[in-house]
Parts: structure tokens; sequence; C-alpha cells
């Protein structure tokens, strides 16, 4: 394709033009600003790319999502998550020999250094979850230094991975006062999550198989997403070379905030006090258009999906089915049904192609197997993790990379003096 042409104060600049596997059409500007002296401005980065990626696709206007090329659906139907997380993070679905020892390296290092449980104690019960977890991660890097060779950071990646899930089940017993339950070897990922999570020393847990698969699905379904905030916030603090722990402990703090992955954990409050006012979802439909209202419906809308979110429509597909095979019955899907419903026939929602995302059905999916509702943003960083990984390495895999430094346009005062 011809490089498309700038003019800018009568001066005609030429901006080559790069074309993605998919068809997709970017504009270098990269010597824009040594060429003119001029910037390009695009606040919230909506029409901006940072980077070249050859791990997820996403088409927002036709409601695509691929990792490494497979379609999400069929992950989410045929593939494990620890498969997943192989397959973002390495480039390809591990054989049976790859796939044997990766799991046996996630199981063989789940355990924390017994010194971190002191940090656990330092919290206070009420303490949120993700906070714990961004500070427990970013604290591995005191026990796992990065001498920034390659086996340091393969070595590191697995770990990170296999003590997540340890650190995250320990801040939620933390929570409820009750003793940790450590790792056990003889469990699948998920099922050791579970049974980190429910254990008790007194009686024997076996993890419902309708839990493990529903978490299998979830898990898939956050692995990655390209570019998003949370991701980008990864790529841009590991661009200064911070190590992994670092990088990814940034990651779940902007994962945290409410716009995110903090939605989640919304939505399930939203429906409550939907429920709780009598279940009158046209009310707060109405409040959601109100622009003197701050109020938003959480779980809907999406910078990228123009159409439906493939991850919201397989969530949807599957609430039923789960909370069917659990036995679980919840007022709260029910509100969450109409409210889908009456939002998708509004003219406000249509013109602004608002949709379901992929937090407005996952926390009714994560209450039904028990989990506490400040722990669902957690549950989305278990699943993202890989995404975040994959995407760090990527970053300091490329020749091309550089310091992430974006510039602004300066709008405050000209010189003065005090
Ligand atoms: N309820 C009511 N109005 C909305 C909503 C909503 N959930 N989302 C967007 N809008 C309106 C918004 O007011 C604006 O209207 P107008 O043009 O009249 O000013 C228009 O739609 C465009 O919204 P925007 O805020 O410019 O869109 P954005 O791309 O900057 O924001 C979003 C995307 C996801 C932050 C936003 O849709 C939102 O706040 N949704 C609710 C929070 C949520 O569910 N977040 C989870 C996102 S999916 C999981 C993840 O990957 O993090």
């Amino acid at each position: 394709m011809d490089p498309a042409k700038l003019i800018l104060d009568g001066n005609e600049y030429e901006l080559p033009v790069v074309i993605g596997s998919e068809g997709e059409i970017g504009l270098d500007i990269t010597k824009l600003r040594s060429a003119s002296g001029a910037i390009t401005l695009d606040p919230g980065y909506g029409g901006t790319g940072s980077c070249y990626s050859s791990i997820t696709y996403i088409n927002g206007e036709e409601g695509i999502l691929r990792y490494r090329g497979y379609p999400i659906e069929q992950l989410a139907e045929k593939k494990r998550f620890v498969e997943v997380a192989y397959l973002l993070i390495y480039g390809d679905l591990p054989n049976e020999t790859e796939l044997d020892l990766f799991r046996h390296q996630l199981t063989h290092h789940s355990l924390i250094h017994e010194d971190m449980k002191k940090f656990f104690e330092g919290f206070p019960a009420e303490a949120h979850p993700m906070g714990v977890l961004s500070s427990m991660i970013s604290s591995l890097s005191s026990y796992y230094p990065d001498s920034g060779n390659g086996e340091d950071i393969d070595l590191n990646i697995i770990r990170l991975l296999a003590k997540a899930k340890t650190i995250a089940a320990f801040s939620y017993k933390k929570s409820i006062g009750q003793p940790y339950v450590y790792p056990r070897n003889d469990l699948s990922y998920h099922a050791d999550f579970l049974h980190m999570l429910y254990a008790v020393p007194a009686e024997e847990y076996v993890p419902p198989p309708a839990h493990e698969e529903a978490l299998n699905m979830l898990l898939i379904l956050h692995a990655d997403h390209e570019q998003n905030c949370s991701t980008s916030t990864v790529r841009m603090v590991g661009s200064s070379q911070a190590n992994l722990f670092a990088s990814i402990s940034a990651g779940v703090s902007a994962l945290w905030g409410t716009l995110h992955g903090g939605a989640n954990q919304k939505v399930i409050q939203m429906l409550q006090t939907i429920l709780d006012d009598g279940a009158d979802y046209r009310k707060y439909v109405d409040l959601a258009k109100d622009p003197n209202a701050d109020f938003r419906l959480m779980g809907f809308g999406h910078r990228v999906y123009k159409n439906f979110d493939p991850r919201a429509r397989i969530l949807k597909g599957q609430a039923d089915k789960v909370l069917g095979q659990m036995g679980v019955e919840d007022p709260l899907l029910d509100i969450a049904r109409n409210l889908e419903r009456i939002a998708l026939e509004d003219d406000y929602f249509i013109e602004r192609r608002l949709y379901p995302n992929v937090d407005f059905y996952s926390g009714i999916i994560y209450r039904a197997m028990g989990i506490p509702t400040n722990m669902f943003t957690v549950m989305f960083a278990l699943g993202r993790l890989p995404g975040w990984i994959a995407q760090w390495k990527e970053m300091r895999d490329d020749p091309h990379g550089r310091i992430y430094r974006p510039r602004q346009i300066y709008m405050g005062e000209t010189e003065r003096s005090v």
C-alpha cells in the first residue's frame, strides 16, 4: 500500500503503512516528530497501536477473539487452562511431553517461601485481596531475583504462574481467619486452587467436577486480551527492564480498577442493589442513560467490541448450564438477563453499540461456585497471568523494543517569575 500523506502547515510528509496479518492498517508515525516537530494526540490511545504483537487477535466489529490464531470458542470448549497458558507464552499448543513437563513444573513450584506467610499476617483482615496479590507478587522479586539471563526469566515465569494461585488462596484464607492450606501435588491446577481456597483441616475436600470445569473455562476466557489497560501497564513497566514480578504486580494494580477487571465485582454489587430495590431493572437502565447521574451499567460497553464480546456470549450460554449442574438458583441471573434484554432494545445502547462484556455474567458463575465477591477480580488476574507474561516476554524479546515514553501537549502556564 502507498504511504499515507500528511500535509501540515504547507509541508507534505509521507507516513509508511504497516499491514497486519489480518489486514489491519497502521500508519507508522515513528519519524513524524523528528521530520515535522509535530506529535499525534490520542488521549486514552483509542486509535494508537503501541507495538507489534503475534499473541492475540481481536476484531471488535465482528466479535472475534483468537489466541495465537485459535478461536476462543474452541479453546474454551476443548482445552485446559494450562495448555492455553503454554500456547500464549510459548506460541504453540504443547505436545504430550511438553505438557507433562509444564504441569510438573507448575506443580513443583507452587509452594511459597515460608517467610512470606509473615507478610499475610501484616495485612488487616479486611484488606482487599487485589492489593494483597499485587504486593505479594512484587515481593516475589526479593526471593527470586532476576539476573536478566534467559534461564532465570524462564524459571521465574513458571514460579509466578505456580505461586500466584497459592498467594491468591492464602489471601482469602487470611481474610476469613482460617489456616492456610498448602498446595497438593496430586491435583490439577484448578482443583489445587479450589482445594487451597475451600479445604479446612477437619475434613477432606474434593473439588466438585462442575466447579473445576467452570473455573477452567473462566480462566481460559480471561487469559489474554491484547493491549488493554493492565497489559499495556505490564509492557510499560517492563519496557524500563523492570523484572517480571514488578511488571506483573503493576498489571494487577491496573486490573483492579472498576472500569477494567474490577467491574466483575461491581456487576454483582449492582445486581444486588437492583434486587434489594424491588428488582426494578428498567429504573437502572434509565439511570445509566441519564447524563447527570453518575451511574453506568457495569459489565456493559467495551473500547474495542462494538458487537457482542465473544467471551460474554460464551458465559451467558454457560451460566444456565453451570448453575444447573451445581444445583444453584440465583435471582441475580434473572435480573442480569432482563437488564441485558431491555438495554439491547434501547436506542441509547444501540446507538453507542454497548453490549455485555466478559464481566457481566462471570460474577454469577463465581458466586455459584461460592467464591466471595471481593475475590472476583483476583480470579480475573489469575486467568490473565499467562497473557501478561506472554506480552512481557514478547516485549523483552523484541530486538526493536524501546522504553515506553509517550509525549504530551503542554497546556500549562508559559514561563513566569516567582
Ligand atoms: N453504561 C452506560 N453508558 C455507557 C457505558 C455503560 N456501561 N459504557 C459506555 N457508555 C456510554 C458513555 O457514557 C459514552 O456516552 P456519550 O457518547 O454520550 O458520552 C459512550 O457510551 C462511550 O463511552 P466511553 O466511556 O467513551 O467508552 P470507553 O471506550 O472509553 O470505555 C468502558 C469503555 C468499558 C470503560 C465503558 O464502556 C464502561 O465504563 N463500562 C462499564 C465498566 C465495565 O464494564 N468495564 C469492564 C470492561 S470489559 C473487561 C475488561 O477487559 O476490563
